[in-house]
């Protein structure tokens, strides 16, 4: 999704976070942070709200955040959230790399399949971001490696929703808004403006970019540039 594109999105993004599914996003998150060192220099890119960020830096506080969001409706309410330490940059992401330096880690969150429509373009990013890396530096990404199926979503939320009442009533209000926001994400990706990639895919372009893949698990991936 553009930025541009986020001003209703933005508005139930956090409702449908608190509701996502267990086996994923919380599962996501308490691996990261039990796989990064200690005061590690943490790029989230494409952040959102920092619904998920919040959660990672109550486990993990003594990380130090650079927080990049382009879209000014999420990035107010991740500002909102996270505090004065991080340092946030609403920017897209190959506009912040230059700012960035060297950095640990850099965390993709659900965001990357956004930033282009073709794998020369990725290609070429990783290419530079290579060097903000720093030697023994994680990449951890979790993608989405499919069209969203809208009846199962709905199934999905409803379900997780329809014994409490006003929660469920909050829902149907909601859902719309998520509808769309799917039935977008579906038309841009078959208008190969958006990329879904599975495991080789993402292999190919960061092992030729010069990481190495540490352990992939689902639609999870972890990369890391070799030691010096
Ligand atoms: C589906 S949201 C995921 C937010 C958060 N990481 C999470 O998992 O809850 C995708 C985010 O990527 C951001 N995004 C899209 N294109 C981007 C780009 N080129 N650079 C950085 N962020 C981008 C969007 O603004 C949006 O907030």
């Amino acid at each position: 999704m553009k930025p541009d594109e986020y001003e209703d999105y933005a508005e139930v993004f956090d409702f449908f976070s608190r509701y996502m599914r267990p086996d994923h996003l919380p599962a996501f998150f308490e691996k990261v942070a039990r796989l990064l060192p200690e005061g590690a220099l943490l790029v989230d890119v494409g952040g959102g709200t920092g619904f998920y960020t919040r959660q990672l830096l109550d486990l993990r506080p003594d990380l130090r955040l650079t927080f990049v969001e382009p879209a000014p409706e999420m990035m107010a309410q991740a500002r909102a959230r996270l505090g004065d330490a991080p340092v946030f940059l609403e920017e897209l992401f190959t506009q912040a790399l230059p700012e960035l330096g060297v950095q640990d880690v850099f965390l993709f969150c659900r965001s990357l399949y956004a930033f282009y429509g073709e794998h020369g373009a990725y290609q070429a990013m990783f290419d530079r971001l290579y060097h903000h890396v720093s030697p023994g530096g994680l990449l951890v990404i979790w993608e989405f490696n499919q069209r969203m199926d809208l009846r199962r979503e709905f199934k999905y939320y409803g379900a997780q929703t329809v014994s409490q009442p006003d929660v469920f009533e909050q829902f149907l209000r909601k859902w719309p808004v998520l509808r769309k926001a799917m039935m977008a994400f579906n038309e841009k990706v078959e208008a190969g403006i958006y990329t879904l990639f599975g495991k080789g895919e993402l292999d190919a372009i960061l092992v030729e970019a010069g990481f190495s893949s540490v352990e992939s698990d689902g639609n999870v991936y972890i990369y890391r540039k070799p030691s010096e």
